[in-house]
């Protein structure tokens, strides 16, 4: 996923651009480059590797004022990552200069057609079509250019243009990549997420697909694809800037965990009222009507959705049925108007739960979301949207993220259970030990030290078995991703119960074992299968309840919990199998905020 970052203004130098464009690094990137309008020319500069590299070579000029720049960061879908290719990119005569995120799906023809007309291309992207169809398009009116331009263009695309004709405007474009544009007197910055933008404003506007947008110093205007000017709503949004640095932490993503204790309380808030569940969201939902739930997610999400159904099937006499986006989006889902498809999604642009909520709305079903970005994509495309309200998450593995969407999950569960009538003492015990929680989360998370500790002891090993049951078997798919994502050691996440139907094999004194076995209703199943894997030598690390000490006798090593109702161990645990990755991660001298190979959303296929 690219970063884009642009900015119009009397008083911008070359300096401010960059360092808004290094509060995008987090979403992945192997180059970057700025262009900006100098003297009445366009002045581009780029270099593959970190925008440190970018920054060493114009550091004579971070001090020169500019008239108006755009800069980006570049995670390769076409071409490879080199020089040449990152972005901007310009027409044949230099005065155009483009940034880009997404993916121009005809790129071929248009390029054949530009060619056929003389245009000469510099790199092997996408993108750098389109300054030459700007180009090709421009006659003294660069928004009019823009429009003509991104309407020969099929697939996915945020823009930022300038010209140096015109040294103080930007255009920007969207459609399927996101875009925000703050406001300010003196300035308007465009970016691809509100993080380089609230150092200026709080005050933003969230593109919406068709928009193209005209920016100058302090004045933006917004139309759509057919001419007609609109005005889009300005958000305030309540980030400041600390809440987007590290806050002290080495990490971002220890900072993020250290929030749980917050975020869970901003997830509930607003959502009880008169001692029960009211997430205002779904007032107009009646849930009694639904005959199926069907849930779609990717990685940490799609755990979240697994634990959802474990509890709502349980509790009620809904089916629930989970699918990882990548592959719903393929089968020939039973979905129809009785179906409730909910989507999870933290960065809301995932592409994958983007075209899987799509085809459930083609087949007729409604869509809830829940994501932790105001204004993204995938909420203009549900019915409704349940904000996690976590703030910005910038480690590329989610932790903070997944205990938001875990809270919610309950509280929608709960809201369920409540209008299809199953509302009982035990779902009362659930929603007062949830509404406790931060609390108990801020006594957990003292265990950070001692978690260390037992990180080094096994910072060292190959491979690692995470197993659990029933509301535990979640909880270890999700400490397996966490551990492989930033550790990069190879962990796997497995139904306690399918060891001895294969993966039993893989076990020895080489290969530790997470168990996830607190006392709960499948205690004693699972109490069994620790004993298995102690027969086969592995070493075993217990996740369990406090006071457990019948297995204290046979694990290695204990971390324990309080004892709440089992429904909230995935929630009560995540901590501790997000504390014990990272200092693994960070123990073996990896960077956890990013891990390689990764980004933060994956908005491509
Ligand atoms: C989790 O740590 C990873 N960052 C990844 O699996 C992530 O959960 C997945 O890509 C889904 O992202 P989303 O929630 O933004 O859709």
């Amino acid at each position: 996923m690219c970063g884009i970052v642009g900015i119009v203004s009397d008083e911008v130098k070359t300096a401010d651009i960059i360092d808004s464009l290094k509060k995008l690094e987090y979403r992945g990137y192997d180059s970057s480059g700025i262009a900006f309008v100098r003297g009445g020319k366009i002045e581009v500069y780029k270099s593959v590797g970190k925008i440190e590299v970018l920054k060493n070579s114009i550091k004579d000029l971070l001090e020169k004022k500019i008239e108006v720049g755009i800069a980006h960061t570049r995670w390769a879908t076409h071409g490879q990552p080199n020089d040449v290719n990152a972005h901007p990119h310009t027409d044949c005569t230099g005065k155009i200069a483009v940034v880009h995120n997404g993916i121009i799906e005809n790129f071929r023809e248009l390029r054949s057609m530009l060619e056929a007309l003389g245009h000469k291309f510099k790199s092997d992207t996408d993108t750098e079509v389109i300054a030459h169809l700007i180009e090709e398009e421009y006659s003294g009116d660069l928004f009019d250019a823009v429009m003509k331009a991104i309407r020969k263009l099929d697939g996915a695309y945020a823009i930022g243009v300038i010209h140096s004709n015109h040294p103080d405007i930007i255009i920007a474009a969207r459609k399927g990549s996101p875009l925000v544009i703050g406001l300010r007197d003196d300035m308007s910055i465009l970016a691809s997420d509100v993080t380089p933008i609230i150092r200026y404003t709080k005050d933003v506007i969230f593109l919406e697909d068709g928009d193209v947008a005209f920016l100058k110093k302090g004045r933006v205007e917004v139309y759509r694809a057919n001419g007609e000017k609109i005005d889009r709503k300005v958000q305030h949004i309540d980030w400041d800037e600390l809440a987007a640095e590290k806050g002290g932490y080495d990490h971002f993503m220890m900072k993020e965990i250290m929030e749980e204790p917050m975020v869970i309380s901003s997830a509930i808030t607003g959502r009880v009222k008169a001692g029960k569940v009211d997430i205002p969201e779904v007032r107009e939902i009646d849930f009694s009507k639904i005959r199926r739930i069907n849930l779609v997610a990717c990685g940490t999400s799609y755990h979240a959705a697994l634990f959802f159904k474990y509890f709502v099937e349980f509790h009620t006499d809904l089916d629930v049925l989970v699918e990882v986006s990548s592959e719903f989006r393929y089968r020939k889902p039973h979905v129809d108007k009785d179906t409730l498809t909910i989507a999870i999604s933290q960065s809301g642009e995932t592409a994958d739960t983007l075209e899987s909520i799509r085809l459930a709305k083609r087949l007729g079903s409604s869509i809830i979301t829940i994501t932790n970005v105001v204004g993204s994509t995938i909420t203009r495309e549900s019915d409704v949207s349940i904000m996690m309200n976590s703030g910005p998450e910038i480690g590329v593995a989610a932790t903070k993220t997944y205990v938001a969407q875990l809270t919610v999950l309950l509280l929608l569960g709960l809201e369920i259970i409540q209008q299809r009538g199953f509302w009982a003492g035990r779902h009362e015990k659930i929603f007062d030990t949830l509404l406790r929680l931060p609390e108990v989360f801020s006594s957990i998370l003292d265990f950070s030290d001692k978690i260390k500790e037992i990180a080094k002891e096994f910072k060292g090993y190959d491979h690692f078995m995470y197993i659990g049951r029933g509301y535990g078997y979640p909880t270890a798919l999700e400490g397996a991703l966490k551990l492989k994502e930033i550790s990069y050691i190879h962990a796997e996440g497995y139904p306690a119960g399918e060891l001895k139907h294969g993966p039993i094999a893989l076990l020895d004194e080489n290969f530790p074992v997470f168990a996830i076995v607190p006392q709960d209703s499948l205690y004693q199943k699972m109490r069994s299968n620790v004993m298995e894997c102690k027969a086969r030598n592995a070493k075993i690390i217990a996740l369990t309840t406090s006071e457990n000490s019948d297995i204290s006798s046979i694990a290695d090593i204990i971390l324990e919990v309080p004892r709440v109702p089992e429904e909230l161990y995935p929630l009560v645990m995540s901590p501790i199998i997000q504390l014990f990755a990272y200092h693994v991660a960070v123990l073996k001298g990896h960077d956890p905020d990013k891990p390689r190979n990764l980004a933060k959303s994956v908005t491509v296929e």
